[in-house]
């Protein structure tokens, strides 16, 4: 029996093991994690995250062939396959801090594979590492291998949260890159017989290691480039009269462009966009190209840009001043359908409003209030740093409320701001939301989710990104 073990027991290693576990019975699976409650969590009835369909995938396979353990040596030890799937943040301190890729877990996962093993391994780049990291890896392990012989591949992982399940079952294609030489490429064809069991064939693409590496940071830029290039187009639009969901749709049945990943929006988050375009900055800027470093900033220098100016037209439309008034906030979680909180933009839209002084109601699905809290009161790019953590402020503490009810969120608050696209949004009753909030009531849309002129018709003012502006907006211009 094959036996494959993951390093990290997160978002992506926790998933794309349980479906390889579901898809391959011959293969026993063991996913290892240093977190105690991680692991405990995987164990348990309460998963510790939520993705559609993934509870079915667990309980199906958990204590057959997939296993969750903190014992991470045995479970290295034994495997002819370790996928890495630690997390690989963004460096906070040092050199490159704010842009390289800290790649301290990475490295404490390989010396401890080169420790523990006593037989021949593949070992997988799960995680989304910089370009060339394979060769660092390749050096630690063979700097301390005692006769063992390691191929290093990397295949990349293209799941997106929420919809976790069914990217796995059926991904656009899967990547495995590796050395181009006889035990290399009989690594590439080990890995590829796992995802054979469901992916056909001419979905999987190998490539030689770099190419892999390359493709994910490029993939996730090109994807992330698309939102801020729609974004760029929703100030354009509201300055103008155009209506972005037009624009969009015009756009988009370009073939050559396409219909997908452009929703005009507050802005993108989640762990892996902003990361890893600041990667691949450094990555040029270390290989003497700033003008293409230049050209990817510039994504993350709209989608910030983004945020600020949902910020500035909520503050500007309700009399330049939010101090002391109630606002809510329906969804925090970076998208629906997970209770992921990374770089949600969410953060920013609070931070934005508490630096005006306004009283926040928080209400989201699936994002508890401790998390709420957390996000609030921590640095930029210190959520997966787990040291650097700072305890809560007092402020935030006091200004900030979290309930379980959309209507509970709204109660008496001066306006609501739509900041994730949960589909139970869209039918919430807003009269009587209406009916029990101050007046003006204002609803500010970050994602396009409900039908602006339903909500006029009752007597809001309402701001939709991207679309043209209630007269009373146009009043009050918005400084950028
Ligand atoms: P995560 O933080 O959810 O999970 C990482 C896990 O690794 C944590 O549970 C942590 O405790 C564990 N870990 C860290 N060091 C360890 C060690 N030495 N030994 C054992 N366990 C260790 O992260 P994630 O979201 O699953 O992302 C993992 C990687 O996959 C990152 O490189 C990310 O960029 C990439 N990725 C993420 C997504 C996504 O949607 N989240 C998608 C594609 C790729
Ligand atoms: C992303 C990539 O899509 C995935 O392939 C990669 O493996 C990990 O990073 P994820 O961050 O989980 O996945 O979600 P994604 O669906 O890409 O959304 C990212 C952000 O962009 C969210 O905040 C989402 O709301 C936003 N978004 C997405 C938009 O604002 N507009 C869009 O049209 C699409």
């Amino acid at each position: 029996m094959v036996k494959i073990c993951c390093i990290g027991a997160g978002y992506v290693g926790g998933p794309t093991m349980a479906v390889i576990a579901l898809k391959c019975p011959s293969i026993e699976v063991a996913v290892v994690d240093i977190s105690v409650p991680r692991i405990s969590a995987w164990n348990s009835d309460q998963l510790p995250i939520y993705e559609p369909g993934l509870d079915e995938v667990v309980k199906q396979c958990r204590g057959k062939n997939l296993f969750f353990s903190t014992d991470v040596e045995k479970h290295v030890f034994e495997a002819d396959i370790v996928f890495v799937s630690v997390n690989t943040p963004t460096k906070t301190r040092g050199l490159g801090a704010g842009k390289a890729a800290d790649l301290t877990y990475w490295e404490s996962a390989a010396r401890m594979i080169a420790d523990v093993s006593k037989s021949d391994k593949i070992v997988v780049e799960k995680s989304t590492v910089p370009v060339k990291t394979a060769e660092a890896i390749e050096k630690i392990l063979t700097h301390n291998s005692k006769g063992i012989n390691y191929q290093i591949l990397s295949n990349p992982e293209f799941l997106a949260e929420g919809t976790a399940i069914k990217d796995l079952f059926n991904p656009d294609r899967v990547l495995i890159g590796g050395r181009q030489s006889p035990e290399g490429l009989k690594a590439i064809q080990a890995l590829k017989d796992v995802y054979a069991h469901w992916v056909p064939e001419e979905n999987i693409i190998t490539t030689n290691l770099w190419s892999a590496e390359l493709s994910k940071l490029a993939a996730n830029a090109f994807l992330a480039q698309r939102i801020s290039s729609v974004n760029a187009m929703s100030a354009l639009c509201e300055a103008t009269g155009a209506d972005v969901t037009e624009v969009s749709y015009a756009v988009g049945k370009d073939t050559r462009i396409g219909p997908k990943f452009l929703n005009a929006s507050v802005g993108f988050g989640g762990s892996c966009f902003q990361k890893d375009i600041l990667n691949l900055v450094y990555i040029c800027e270390c290989n003497g190209l700033p003008e293409v470093a230049e050209y990817w900033k510039q994504v993350i220098k709209v989608n910030d840009y983004q945020k600020s100016r949902f910020v500035n037209r909520i503050v500007s439309s309700m009399f330049n001043t939010v101090a002391n008034k109630k606002v809510a906030i329906l969804g925090f979680a970076f998208k629906k359908d997970t209770g992921d909180t990374r770089e949600t933009p969410a953060i920013d839209v609070c931070k934005g409003l508490l630096g005006d002084k306004a009283q926040l109601s928080i209400y989201d699905p699936q994002v508890t209030e401790d998390q709420i809290q957390r996000d609030l009161s921590m640095n930029k790019f210190d959520w997966d740093h787990p040291l650097h953590l700072q305890p809560m402020s007092p402020t935030t503490v006091k200004k900030v409320h979290t309930v379980w009810d959309a209507y509970e969120a709204t109660k008496d608050a001066h306006a609501v701001c739509i900041l994730t696209e949960w589909d139970e949004f869209k039918t919430l009753d807003f009269q009587r939301i209406y009916d029990q909030m101050q007046k003006p009531a204002f609803v500010f849309d970050g994602r396009n989710v409900v039908d602006g002129n339903k909500l006029r018709d009752i007597g809001f003012i309402v701001y939709a990104i991207g679309k043209p502006l209630d007269a009373w907006l146009k009043d009050m211009p918005a400084v950028a």
